[in-house]
């Protein structure tokens, strides 16, 4: 039974877990900041690096402990090499360098993006061939996952990420930080049709997030107090998912994949979880909700299934950076 250790510090969660096969969770140890940054609006990375430097090491011996198994049983030492905050990167590959160091254990380093879409894997016995949708905070991917190592990028975000718009928006409605889960709570009681906003026209599987929150902006400078919050993160909620779920089914149409994937923070969406299983021809699987946004048990899975090549030269890290 091979089992790896890991360590996500990529922003402002300091997370460690035991993950078995792949997929069976020994343990995840999830350690928020959100409180710290929470009167700044949004994640100040110095005082992120400097927190995950205080709290990594216990937070990887109650991951240890949790699991029930000894170092000597570990198959390696896994950690989110990038991409993330400089700063808190380096926090967490120190940890897991040390930690393997001490152990005498192989150190995997791990891509985030790859990692958050291996969330997928978790207590499933899913396995690719198929469309991803890859929506996270500094993300916003369509992949083409031929087999556990192999994945090809059909499009992703012109300017801003899909995490990134709903925080900002956020910010905008006065719904402080983060903002995804605020407008998700909000619009379930908003009236989706109360405003037209465009969804970003953008050729092909890319998208363009800009428009629409300029969009949001432009119509909350026109309103006098008090905002119609509710309405508002609706409209721009019903516009963000819709071109989302619309992009990522005819990926899957023409790729004739036999399955969709979402993975990333915005898969905890409820409206976008809602319009897949509404919508789509094929099965659509999302994490449980406590591996959709950061965490140390993706990572693990990741390590497991793409091992250490795989996870520096997979096609989701070199291509990102287009
Ligand atoms: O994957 P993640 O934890 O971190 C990154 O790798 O970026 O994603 C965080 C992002 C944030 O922008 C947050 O607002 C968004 O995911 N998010 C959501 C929801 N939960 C988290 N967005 C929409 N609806 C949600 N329920
Ligand atoms: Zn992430």
């Amino acid at each position: 039974m091979p089992a790896y250790l890991a360590v996500e510090t990529s922003c402002d969660e300091t997370a460690a877990a035991v993950v078995a096969d792949g997929r069976r969770v020994l343990s995840s140890t999830v350690l928020s900041q959100i409180d710290e940054h929470r009167q700044f609006g949004g994640v100040v990375p110095e005082v992120a690096a400097r927190r995950h430097l205080e709290t990594v090491n216990a937070v990887i011996c109650d991951a240890m402990d949790q699991s029930g198994l000894k170092p000597q049983q570990l198959s390696g030492v896994a950690f989110t090499a990038g991409p993330g905050l400089i700063g808190t990167l380096l926090t967490g590959i120190s940890a897991a360098k040390a930690y393997a160091w001490a152990h005498d254990l192989p150190l995997i380093a791990v891509d985030h993006l790859l990692a958050h879409v291996c969330a997928n894997y978790l207590e499933t016995e899913l396995a690719p061939p198929f469309v991803a949708l890859l929506v996270s905070g500094g993300h916003t991917q369509i992949l083409h996952f031929e087999s556990y190592q192999k994945a090809r990028l059909l499009g992703q975000t012109l300017d801003d990420a899909a995490g990134e718009a709903y925080d900002k928006v956020a910010r905008l409605l006065g719904l402080g930080y983060p903002g995804g889960p605020a407008i998700d709570r909000l619009a379930q009681t908003g009236d989706p049709r109360a405003f037209s906003f465009p969804e970003g026209h953008v050729a092909g599987f890319d998208f363009s997030f800009s428009g629409l929150k300029t969009a949001v902006l432009r119509t909350v400078e026109k309103l006098s107090p008090p905002l119609p919050q509710a309405d508002l993160a609706a409209c721009f909620q019903e516009a963000a998912t819709k071109v989302l779920v619309r992009k990522t089914i005819e990926a899957a149409r023409q790729l004739k994949a036999p399955a969709i994937v979402v993975a990333g923070g915005v898969a905890a969406n409820t409206a976008l979880r809602r319009k897949f299983q509404e919508q789509s021809p094929v099965p659509v699987f999302s994490p449980p909700m406590q591996f959709c946004t950061d965490n140390a048990a993706m990572v693990a899975g990741a390590a497991h299934f793409c091992g250490l090549s795989a996870a520096l030269d997979s096609g989701v890290y070199s291509r990102q950076k287009r």
